[in-house]
């Protein structure tokens, strides 16, 4: 076989064959298949597509790169999450010891923040002393005694799709839809639950601007799932405006505890119920969508997943007191009030922007390892659809510079799109893919 005859195929249309694709999956992880030649065929598959079967073809072989974690040891059907990601989104905090709370093994990898997203290992390091480098030992006695369990992305973990990605990101080949879900799933499927359901995100400050493209990812990867025999569904939901009232990693591990004590935002909840009520339908627990947001409701109501919470952050090194008292998590120095100048209603706010104060102050990253401040953020008083007079707060800039918490306002500031009537109510969830 020869890359020079596969990508002549793939240019002129033809699919690629199983047996083809791992031969250039192998071929380019050991450094056999040069980057020139990978760009070239990415660049077909941007033009020509690939079907069904090579879609398949290509998340396997990507999974297969690496290590494929063996969860078997761990009892009952183990479930994941994965957001495509956004501002805002604390989800996995609520949704997760929510779910654990009934019983569900969580089996979760997370990544980091990068640009202007959020990640979830941040905001759990706002905890002192916690970490997600737990050994695989370690990772899988707290699925098992704690029913939760979050670990880090590893090296190990697919790592045809870290090569890969890193040449799509340089080579304008990132936006294809089935490279993109094959490059997602390739990792879902590495990380070895039984049950994975996806929160896709569209609007502002989402990978996917369109509903359009946020439904065709959606199915795509679950149609892979499906194809590689986990139980798999996806939620589309929105991210025109940032998820919840905080950005930032110390405000949001904030808001998630609030969530937890019954005091979440609504937009914010009906995105973890409605992510919640698959998982607890994929593990089997409940027989309908009714049921299964009753429970999880319960879990809420009775502290139960607060509870849970603090456990799994104590079996993951860090303080549990500071579950209960958040006051005690990292809070920046300077508040500085935005300011309202107009009458009118909140018409939308860029999520992206918000994302991109957040990173001015400090708390995301410009580059995989920069260091960054856990303390700093924005809470929105005012979202989409609220009225507004001259003279009212719209958020609360979070800084440890006055410098920097002057241009975030500024970007906070245009943002918000303010005009005279009120907008019409925008669903959270556009859809289910089951
Ligand atoms: N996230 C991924 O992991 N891969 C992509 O291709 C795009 C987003």
């Amino acid at each position: 076989m020869r890359m020079y005859d596969l990508i002549n195929q793939k240019k002129r249309g033809n699919a690629l064959s199983p047996e083809e694709i791992r031969f250039m999956v192998e071929g380019y992880t050991k450094g056999a298949i040069p980057d020139y030649q990978m760009s070239a065929m990415m660049m077909a598959i941007c033009f020509q597509g690939m079907n069904e079967e090579e879609t398949l073809a290509l998340t396997l072989s990507m999974r297969d790169s690496g290590e494929v974690l063996d969860l078997s040891r761990i009892d009952g059907i183990k479930a994941d999450k994965h957001s495509t990601g956004g501002v805002g989104d604390k989800t996995s905090l609520v949704l997760a010891p929510m779910v654990a709370a009934l019983g569900i093994p969580v089996a979760k990898m997370s990544g980091r923040g990068l640009g202007h997203t959020g990640g979830t290992i941040d905001k759990l390091e706002c905890f002192p002393g916690f970490t997600t480098g737990l050994s695989r030992e370690q990772f899988y006695q707290n699925v098992n005694q704690v029913k939760m369990a979050i670990m880090g992305q590893t090296a190990e973990l697919a790592p045809a799709d870290k090569k890969l990605y890193a040449l799509r990101d340089v080579t304008a080949t990132v936006d294809q839809l089935s490279l993109i879900a094959s490059s997602i799933m390739s990792k879902k499927l590495a990380s070895g639950a039984d049950a994975i359901v996806l929160d896709v995100k569209t609007g502002s400050g989402a990978f996917m601007k369109t509903e359009n493209d946020a439904f065709a990812l959606a199915r795509e990867m679950v149609q892979i799932g499906k194809n590689a025999g986990k139980k798999i569904s996806a939620v589309v939901t929105d991210m025109d405006q940032p998820l919840g009232n905080a950005v930032g990693n110390s405000l949001e591990v904030k808001e998630a505890v609030l969530s937890l004590n019954g005091l979440g935002p609504a937009d914010f909840m009906e995105v973890v119920y409605a992510l919640g009520t698959e998982m607890v339908l994929a593990a089997g627990k409940a027989d309908d969508p009714l049921e299964a947001e009753a429970m999880l409701k319960e879990t809420i109501r009775k502290k139960t997943a607060l509870d849970k919470f603090a456990e799994f952050v104590e079996a993951q090194g860090g303080e549990k007191r500071f579950v209960y008292q958040p006051e005690l998590l990292p809070a920046a120095g300077i508040q500085l009030q935005v300011m309202n100048t107009e009458h009118g209603f909140v018409g939308g706010i860029q999520a992206e922007e918000i994302g991109l104060a957040n990173l001015i102050l400090g708390g995301g990253r410009t580059a995989k390892d920069s260091v960054i401040d856990l303390s700093v953020g924005i809470l929105l008083h005012k979202k989409r659809g609220d009225a507004l007079m001259p003279g009212e707060i719209l958020a609360t800039v979070y800084a440890a510079d006055m410098e920097q918490a002057k241009e975030a306002y500024g970007k906070i500031v245009r943002a918000y799109r303010i005009q005279p009537d009120r907008p019409e109510t925008v669903p959270m969830i556009k859809g289910i893919i089951r």
